[in-house]
């Protein structure tokens, strides 16, 4: 067996391709660019490179690039089908080849009156439907019509799930708190670790407290541990019968959730057109409508419609999320970069990056092409961050610094949803600053080499108007069109997720080592040396 560093690889489309060799051509000169002499030589850089669309501005002047450099990547990126099987993912075709699906998130956020015919079927009536289901109990939760077993009202809601059924409602919850209903506490539990469990019982009560199980398979093992953890925890305290006013779910599965032992009638379905980590827009937002409320829900998808209509309507030059794509693949294939970082420059925006580390990785993490064929070039970077000004403290003395060159997507809101402006003026200062920092270092200054910033290091501004639900939503779909938009410049199917599956079907037989307290000992010698002290701390 070769090392995996030397896996061989066989060359495929994008390597033999004219725009690809153009692309490379062109990157020879490009890697010997310096950011701060592209601005010196064309003083209408910033509004070149600057484009707007659904409440979000992106500025990507500070990239190694010019016009050039743009129409070479739109007709690469046109040679590999972008047009194409964009049109074809609105159309309903089924690009999802290796689970022979169509990828139909973006039907979610249509406005109403909009037919979407697939094999006969109206998709988009069912999807109306549904968000008329979640519409009424929604507001029956808020207005305190729903009534615990007690009499009592809702006062805490518990989304159990995980991966797709967690991190969205998780985000946008908490970047939409200015809108949340202040009547209700919201909690996500995920983790199969119990001590997640633990630390959340104690500030629960039963007789106010509504768990949304959230799982698209309905059975994935840490959502289903903690959904049945958390009725035995309500049954231990009230009656079976009254489990229907406190557990509600969402999913595909009809049979698994009647199976659970909740009444289907407080079952809100979804899709499987609709991918786990693109699904916030389904049911699985539940509990972000209960925390904004379904009007504020609606503008939500409106801003990912506006994003949607950007994306399929805007030539690639001008295009947000396909220049998002773009410029990120020039780095990675002609620049050698390993990572992404996103800093958002907003509080409430603390968790897009683990949102986006999902959306992107669990996507574009792949080593075959679309036609199963190994890749021949590098595929998705780690895409990794947290909030500034945090950061600034913490790693991005490495990001300065450091001997690799990483992009940086900053994103923040120009204006926020508090009145103290002092502050609001401190945060857009040092995020501007940390790009300007990162582009022109302390080149000209005479410095210790310790001191010295070399500069020349790329990002991308992204602002929002205003962090509101409409630009949260432009802002998801954002990147979900840039995840796609890359998928195809990899010519890879972003919209499966094989890698996870290996890992679960070996807990499963450790589990049952564990469990029996027997050992097969036929896995490797660290393995089975794991399981044996497990086996004997657990006795
Ligand atoms: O294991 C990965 C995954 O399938 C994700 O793609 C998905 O978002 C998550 O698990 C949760 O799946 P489910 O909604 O079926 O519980």
């Amino acid at each position: 067996m070769p090392p995996a560093s030397q896996t061989p690889i066989s060359p495929s489309a994008p390597i033999a391709s004219p725009e690809f060799a153009a692309l490379q051509r062109h990157a020879t000169d490009a890697r010997q660019w310096q950011l701060r002499e592209l601005f010196a030589q064309d003083a209408a850089r910033a509004e070149a490179y600057t484009v707007t669309s659904a409440g979000l501005t992106l500025d990507y002047a500070k990239n190694h690039l010019n016009q050039q450099t743009i129409v070479l990547l739109a007709a690469f990126a046109r040679s590999q089908g972008v047009e194409t099987l964009r049109e074809a993912m609105f159309n309903g075709e089924a690009i999802n080849t290796s689970e022979a699906r169509p990828v139909l998130h973006t039907l979610l956020r249509k406005p109403p009156g909009m037919p979407f015919r697939l094999d006969g079927e109206d998709l988009a009536a069912g999807v109306q439907r549904v968000k008329a289901q979640m519409a009424s109990f929604c507001d029956q939760v808020r207005s305190g019509a729903w009534r615990g077993c007690s009499g009592e009202r809702i006062t805490d809601v518990v989304n159990i799930g995980i991966g797709g059924s967690d991190l969205g409602p998780v985000m946008s919850c908490a970047a939409l708190r200015p809108y949340g209903d202040t009547s209700l506490r919201f909690h996500f539990l995920s983790n199969v670790d119990a001590h997640a469990l633990e630390a959340l019982l104690p500030a629960l009560d039963p007789r106010t407290t509504l768990v949304i199980v959230s799982s698209k398979s309905f059975t994935t093992r840490e959502t289903m541990a903690n959904a049945h953890a958390m009725r035995a925890w309500f049954l231990s305290q009230q009656r079976e019968a009254d489990l229907p006013r406190h557990f509600v779910a969402v999913s595909t599965q009809a049979d698994e959730v009647a199976r659970f032992g909740i009444d289907t009638a407080n079952m809100f379905p979804f899709w499987d057109w609709v991918g786990g980590r693109y699904s916030i827009w389904s049911a699985i937002g539940l509990s972000l409508m209960l925390a904004i409320g379904p009007a504020r829900f609606d503008e939500f998808l409106a801003g990912g419609h506006a994003m949607d209509r950007h994306f399929r309507e805007a030539p690639l030059e001008q295009n947000m999320p396909a220049l998002l794509a773009m410029v990120g693949y020039w780095y990675r294939q002609f620049f050698g970069t390993a990572s992404v970082l996103v800093a958002p420059y907003h509080q409430d925006l603390h968790l897009f990056p683990a949102y986006l580390r999902q959306l992107e990785m669990e996507s574009n993490g792949k080593d075959v092409t679309r036609d199963g064929q190994p890749v021949a070039t590098s595929t998705c970077p780690v895409i990794w961050g947290s909030v500034g000004t945090n950061g600034q403290h913490a790693y991005f003395q490495l990001i300065h610094q450091g001997t690799d060159l990483i992009p940086v997507d900053f994103i923040t809101a120009l204006k926020p949803a508090h009145a103290r402006i002092d502050q609001h003026r401190m945060l857009l200062a040092n995020c501007f600053a940390q790009a300007e920092a990162l582009m022109n270092g302390t080149v000209g200054q005479s410095l210790p080499t310790h001191r010295r910033f070399h500069g020349n290091r790329p990002s991308n501004m992204l602002l929002l108007d205003e962090l509101t639900p409409f630009t949260l939503g432009a802002l998801i779909a954002l990147y979900e069109h840039k995840t796609f938009v890359q998928g195809v410049l990899w010519n890879i199917n972003s919209f499966d997720q094989w890698g996870v599956e290996l890992g679960k079907t070996l807990a499963e037989r450790i589990l049952s080592e564990l469990d029996t307290g027997s050992s097969s000992h036929s896995h490797d010698s660290s393995t089975n040396a794991l399981i044996a002290r497990a086996q004997a701390a657990l006795k």
